[in-house]
This record gives C-alpha cells, structure tokens and sequence, in this order.
C-alpha cells in the first residue's frame, strides 16, 4: 500500500506566520507538524510514501526529510501548483500510486489514541472499497460530516453543512482501493474550483463501498487551522508526552518500533541531536523509553 502526505495550500488562516513557511513546517511542540502524519502513515505499516506540496515549499520538506532511509521508509516529492482540492493529490500521484491501494492524509492533521494502530491496520488490510474516520466535534459545520440513520448507518456525507446532521466530523485520514485514480478523475471540481474528497467519498458510499470507522473519546484528533488551535495542539503534546514520558510522532521511534530500523540505526540517529530529542531517542534505544 501507498501513502500520500498532502501539505499544500496557503494556509493564509495563519498569517502572517505562514506568509514565507508551509504550515505544515511549524513546530507543533517539539517537531515539525508533518511529524505527526508521517508517523501515523508509518503505523498504518507503510513505507513507500509521496509528500505533495507547493512549488515553494517543497525544498524545505525535502531537506527536512530527505528521500527516508533514516526512518527505514521510502520518501518522493511532488509539486501541487495551486490548491485544486484535497482529490487532486491523486491526479498528482497517479504515476506514484501505480494501480495500488493509497492511504492519504492531511499534513495538518495530529491524531493520538491508543485504538489508532489496530484502526489503521484494520483499513489497510481492507481490500476493495474505501475507509474514513469519523469524529465527534463541536463545530460539524467546519468539516465534512457524516449523516447516520436510526441505526447508525451512514447514510450522506456533506461538505462544511450549514445545517450539520450530527456532529460526526470526517477526519483528514482516508484509505482507498486502486479505483481511487479513475474515481478522482471523474469527479467535476466543485464550485469553487477544487477536486473535493467529499464528493470521492460520496462515490464510495453510493457505491456501497464506504466504511467509516469512528473513533471516539479515546482518541484526539486535533486541528491546526487557526492561532488558537495551534498553540492547544502543542500544549496537548508537551502536556501527554510529559506525564507518560513517551512522544508523540517521533518518526524515530516509529521506525525502530515498526522494525523499519534497527537499534544500531536509531543510536546513530540520536547522536544527530544534541537535545532532549536525542536523549529520548537513546533511551528508546536502551529499551528504557
Ligand atoms: O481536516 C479534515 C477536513 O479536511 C475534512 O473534514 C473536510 O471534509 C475536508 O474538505 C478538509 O476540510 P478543510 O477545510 O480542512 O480543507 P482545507 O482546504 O483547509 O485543506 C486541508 C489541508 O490540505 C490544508 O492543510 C491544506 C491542504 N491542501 C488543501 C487543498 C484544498 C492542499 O495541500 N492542497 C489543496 O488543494
């Protein structure tokens, strides 16, 4: 299975922070933003991965980064011109998807729960039709929210609802059987001119093969979209990583864990940070993290 981290956009919510940096670059407590994604990908057990950013941007992520070997995983770039929709990614990553199954995710989206893992495992085992996420938030009318029947069936799924029919938000996290290319070709830009992954999504569902796992109080999925949001997703970070101990999104410690690396790569990789960082990523490797 493929990955795609999308981390595009102007993010002009954040400015002037993200007048000259990707959003996606900021520090979300101790690590980039795209951290967080990129570990959750690599929990769902894949490796060979596709950032996707704008013209701009795309060096930073490259020299953040480079092409994966250190993480024991495979990165490639591409460019987004302009925000044409979150569907685009797949037009853009035709060649790299190559008839496979994808897993996309947002790269401002942080997830953290301890039924993730076997979540993500479940969906990437799946072999036909599609996977999402759902949420219960308190502003449905930002997201795309997931409409149920007296049975708890999904039954629509609409984009940014001034009227939402519950409050089940649809996560930045979505796995795809190998029709999603032709499916995302198909679909007619919305209005204002984006390849929207709703309406994707909504093929799926008429098509009757959509699954939505939701994930509930357990887990937290945070947003990064404004000032505020983005200072809580740090204090969120620093607040859980402090009492147990362990981080969040260490692309490191993933890697050793996932079998990616070995423990002598993860000792070598410690060394390249004279911090707290990697100081933790020596006692992960001392089996006492
Ligand atoms: O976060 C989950 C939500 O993401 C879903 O509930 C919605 O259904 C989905 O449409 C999307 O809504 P947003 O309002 O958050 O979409 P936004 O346009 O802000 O894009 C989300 C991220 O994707 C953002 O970091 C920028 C990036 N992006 C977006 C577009 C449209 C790109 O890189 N390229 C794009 O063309």
């Amino acid at each position: 299975m493929k990955g795609i981290i999308l981390a595009g956009g102007k993010a002009t919510r954040l400015y002037p922070i993200t007048k000259s940096i990707s959003k996606q670059l900021l520090p979300i407590y101790d690590k980039p933003m795209i951290y967080y994604p990129l570990s959750v990908l690599m929990l769902a057990g894949i490796k060979d991965i596709l950032v996707i950013s704008t013209p701009e941007a795309l060096g930073s992520f490259k020299a953040l980064l480079g092409d994966g070997k250190d993480f024991g995983v495979k990165i490639s770039y591409a460019i987004q011109p302009k925000p044409g929709g979150i569907g685009q990614a797949f037009v853009i990553g035709e060649e790299f998807i190559a008839g496979q199954k994808v897993c996309l995710i947002l790269g401002d989206n942080l997830f953290y729960g301890d039924r993730l893992s076997a979540a993500l495992q479940k969906a990437s085992r799946k072999k036909e039709g599609a996977t999402i996420f759902g949420y219960p938030v308190n502003n449905p009318k930002e997201y795309g929210v997931i409409g149920l029947d007296s049975k708890n069936k999904v039954i629509s799924i609409e984009e940014k609802p001034k009227k939402p029919k519950s409050k089940w938000a649809v996560t930045g996290l979505y796995f795809y059987d190998k029709n999603i290319v032709k499916i995302a070709k198909s679909v007619k830009p919305s209005k204002r001119g984006e390849v929207e992954i709703t309406d994707i999504n909504k093929v799926y569902l008429r098509q009757k093969k959509l699954d939505v796992q939701f994930l509930g109080r357990g887990c937290a999925w945070l947003d990064t979209g404004t000032y505020e949001s983005l200072i809580e997703a740090s204090i969120f970070i620093k607040t859980i990583q402090e009492r147990q101990g362990l981080k969040i999104g260490c692309i490191e410690e993933v890697a050793y864990r996932m079998g990616f690396i070995s423990k002598k790569q993860l000792e070598k990789l410690a060394q390249g940070f004279k911090t707290e960082y990697g100081l933790y990523l020596k006692k992960v490797a001392n089996g006492d993290g």
